[in-house]
């Protein structure tokens, strides 16, 4: 019942306008200095995480490079400053302090810790396999088999756009439930999915269209690397929970998504038993 609660406030905050945001918008600040931001491959001792966005930024420079002593501000900052993610938007504020769950840490965590299952790690991902019941699996490493699905969406187009989108969303769990049959799927994991979706296409491509160039979302995928050599720039149109939230339902409204079996749960902590809200 709780989590109701939680989804409804979820999907308010998608349709609630960010007039309060772009009122205190400051242009100077989208003076991003690009050559003190240049790629660099993580080091072995890096941390990296399940989230391809939060990778991204770490490898060139927008969080700490080592993935490590992560906050919820640095977050904010950083999604803002690599990708013009409006730090008014409540869902992605959701999602930066639902990371200080996987970690025991008060106030930061590292990369890695974001891949605890059931917190915001969830199955049927679209580059990524899953935490299998005996325990077995990888869950944080992009995986291209994964990929393929969403590498080979859209056959005949140079773009990946919401109906593209939602027909991954609905192959990749097609394809996860074989050789995974008790994987779970509920409206939280469609939701997260569906937002997750509007991620790349955002932040790749044109936000408001929902349209992004497939090799510029290969890139991102496959090296976490802002393809600015192939073209790639930041979006001019910041963006809101407006936009975003519009993007989510349009990709939900065209998947043939159902439920699986149980109720939405979430876990509030890496020791224990999963946490049921
Ligand atoms: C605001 C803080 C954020 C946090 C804490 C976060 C965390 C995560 C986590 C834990 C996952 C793994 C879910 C899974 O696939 O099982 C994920 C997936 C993803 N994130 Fe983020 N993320 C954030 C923001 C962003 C941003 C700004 C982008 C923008 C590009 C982004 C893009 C993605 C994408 C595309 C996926 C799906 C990956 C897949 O399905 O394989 N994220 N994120
Ligand atoms: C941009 O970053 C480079 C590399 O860190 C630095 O040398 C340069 O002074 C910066 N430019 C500005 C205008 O801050
Ligand atoms: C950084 O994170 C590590 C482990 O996650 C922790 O032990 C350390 O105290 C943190 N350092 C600071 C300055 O918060
Ligand atoms: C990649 O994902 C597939 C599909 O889940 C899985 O069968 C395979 O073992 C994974 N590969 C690695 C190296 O984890
Ligand atoms: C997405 O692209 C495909 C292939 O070009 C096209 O058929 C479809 O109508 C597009 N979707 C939207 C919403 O434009
Ligand atoms: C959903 O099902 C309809 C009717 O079978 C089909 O036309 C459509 O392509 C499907 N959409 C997706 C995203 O698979
Ligand atoms: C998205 O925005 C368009 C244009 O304003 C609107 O017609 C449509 O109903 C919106 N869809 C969702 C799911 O919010
Ligand atoms: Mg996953």
């Amino acid at each position: 019942m709780k989590l109701a609660s939680l989804l409804s406030f979820l999907t308010l905050a998608c349709v609630v306008p960010a007039t309060v945001a772009q009122k205190s918008h400051n242009h100077q600040a989208d003076q991003v200095n690009w050559s003190a931001h240049e790629w660099q491959a993580p080091t072995a001792t890096d941390s990296r995480g399940p989230c391809p966005g939060l990778n991204t930024l770490a490898n060139h420079g927008f969080l700490p490079r080592n993935g490590k002593n992560i906050t919820v501000d640095m977050v904010m900052d950083a999604i803002h400053d690599g990708f013009n993610f409006d730090k008014g938007t409540l869902i992605l504020r959701v999602a930066a302090k639902l990371g200080l769950l996987t970690t025991d840490e008060i106030d930061n965590y590292m990369l890695e810790d974001l891949a605890l299952h059931g917190t915001l790690e969830h199955d049927a991902s679209l580059s990524r396999s899953d935490i299998f019941p005996d325990g077995s699996g990888d869950n944080l490493h992009f995986n291209e088999t994964v990929f393929s699905t969403l590498a080979n969406s859209n056959p005949g187009s140079d773009v990946y756009n919401i109906t593209s989108a939602a027909a991954t969303l609905d192959q990749r769990l097609a394809l996860d439930m074989i050789e995974h049959p008790d994987l779970t799927n509920t409206i939280k994991e469609f939701f997260v999915r569906a937002i997750e979706s509007s991620f790349y296409l955002s932040a790749m491509g044109d936000p408001i269209k929902g349209v992004a160039k497939k090799e510029l979302v290969q890139i991102f995928f496959r090296e976490e690397r802002l393809p600015i050599a192939e073209g790639w720039v930041r979006s001019p149109v910041l963006i809101t929970n407006e936009i975003l939230g519009n993007l989510t339902g349009r990709i939900q409204e065209l998947s043939n998504w159902t439920s699986g079996p149980g109720c939405p749960w979430i876990r509030l902590q890496p020791e224990g038993d999963v946490s049921i809200v």
